[in-house]
């Protein structure tokens, strides 16, 4: 979404001209960002898939997460986080956010069930989970722990990347994303059998393109979302320019935020300022009036300021097939009617997670872009200290 040109043309170009458009039978662009994003990453393990869903479901069923599972989600995310939950057999428990707009440990802790196996803490919006609390509060139940990292491609945590410091990490590169290749996703892990059992998933001819693999797994059915090299020479691309956009991004942050809270805003909670993405800042107000008196003043001024809980699709309150129990498209699949599951005892209600609409409907996110010069940044500014001085006063 950020930056495509004249890189990823090129070499797009040159791969359609070589025919290699098939990532098997060869190390191509594929394997190259493999390798590269492990890297990057710090992991062991990296499957490209054909979406951040993808990878969700692929991850989770490397993670052996099936019937007679719960698995911890927020109250605000993509619904695919919840959807992919359901997509392997298990069913959902929602869980509010805090301050930081993610994931609350402190509501994990009190939600959590014996059945929990896993908790996807998602960073939405660039902004990382606090992941110190939500790993040990994992750890004390024995879950295992998933990073949708879908929307912080390329952000870290207190010096560790995101999406690598769960038990595995999963990425979308849709055309959203601060890499792109148009749809694209992967998941990572450093645990081998994980890898393994994902990659099954991922593609169901796995085996057989990597016959000398040693597999402790047993083979079974999986399905077929495997990326193309056009994908993967896209995304080696995007890899150059990753950290210059973000750095940009964190910049601007920092500064915009500054200027906020010298003129009476609060920020929301900022888990690892440091190392997070930079795509968005986020203010919070006493009540959801102020909130839209400030987000509409950012917005006149050509800013791109929004109230999360505006944003629909990521609210848990519109994730019908989830609040309606339809998580499947035959009766006799669906894990919500499974006996192991029905003995769960998970039941969904519009206020299962009053909190977070609370927190979602006084916030306002102003988004960044790496193209915004100085100038762009100061309009923004100007916009924040108006504002904030109007809100304040009336409010
Ligand atoms: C938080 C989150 N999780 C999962 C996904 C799913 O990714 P994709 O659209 O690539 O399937 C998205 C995509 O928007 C997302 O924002």
């Amino acid at each position: 979404m950020y930056r495509i040109g004249e890189a990823e043309s090129k070499r797009v170009e040159k791969l359609l001209m070589s025919g290699e458009i098939f990532r098997y039978g060869k190390a191509g662009e594929c394997d190259q960002f493999e390798v590269d994003w492990g890297k990057r990453l710090g992991v062991a393990h990296v499957r490209m898939t054909t979406s951040g869903t993808a990878a969700l479901y692929c991850a989770l069923i490397g993670l052996k997460v099936g019937p007679g599972d719960s698995v911890i989600v927020p109250s605000c995310t993509y619904m695919a986080t919840a959807l992919a939950v359901v997509a392997a057999g298990a069913i959902p428990i929602v869980a509010d956010v805090d301050d930081s707009i993610t994931l609350s440990a402190e509501d994990v802790e009190r939600r959590i069930q014996p059945h929990t196996k896993a908790i996807i803490p998602v960073h939405m919006w660039g902004l990382p989970c606090d992941m110190d609390g939500i790993m040990a509060v994992a750890e004390r139940h024995n879950a295992l722990v998933l990073e949708d990292a879908c929307q912080a491609v390329g952000g870290g945590y207190e010096g560790r990347m995101l999406g690598s410091i769960g038990h595995a990490g999963a990425f979308s590169f849709n055309y959203y994303k601060n890499m792109t290749s148009g749809e694209g996703g992967a998941f990572v892990s450093n645990d081998e059998a994980v890898a393994q059992r994902g990659s099954v998933a991922t593609d169901c001819c796995s085996y057989y393109w990597n016959p000398e693999e040693h597999r402790p797994e047993a083979q079974f059915a999986g399905l077929n979302f495997r990326a193309t090299e056009i994908s993967g020479t896209i995304l080696n691309a995007q890899l150059e320019r990753i950290d210059e956009m973000l750095d940009r991004m964190r910049g601007h942050k920092r500064h915009l935020l500054k200027i906020g809270e010298d003129a009476g805003l609060t920020s929301i909670q900022n888990n690892s300022l440091d190392y997070e993405c930079g795509t968005h800042l986020g203010f919070i107000f006493d009540g959801e009036a102020s909130a839209r008196s400030f987000a509409s003043q950012i917005k006149e001024s050509g800013g791109k300021a929004f109230l999360p809980i505006d944003t629909g699709r990521h609210v848990y309150t519109r994730w019908d097939p989830i609040m309606r129990k339809q998580g499947a498209h035959h009766p006799s699949l669906d894990p919500f009617n499974l006996p192991e599951n029905k003995a769960l005892g998970i039941e969904y209600s519009e206020d299962m997670c009053q909190d977070s609409l609370d927190i979602l409907s006084r916030s306002v996110l102003i988004g960044m872009h790496p193209d915004n010069d100085s100038e762009r940044v100061e309009v923004i500014a100007k916009a924040i200290r108006e504002a904030a001085a109007d809100v304040l006063v009336s409010g």
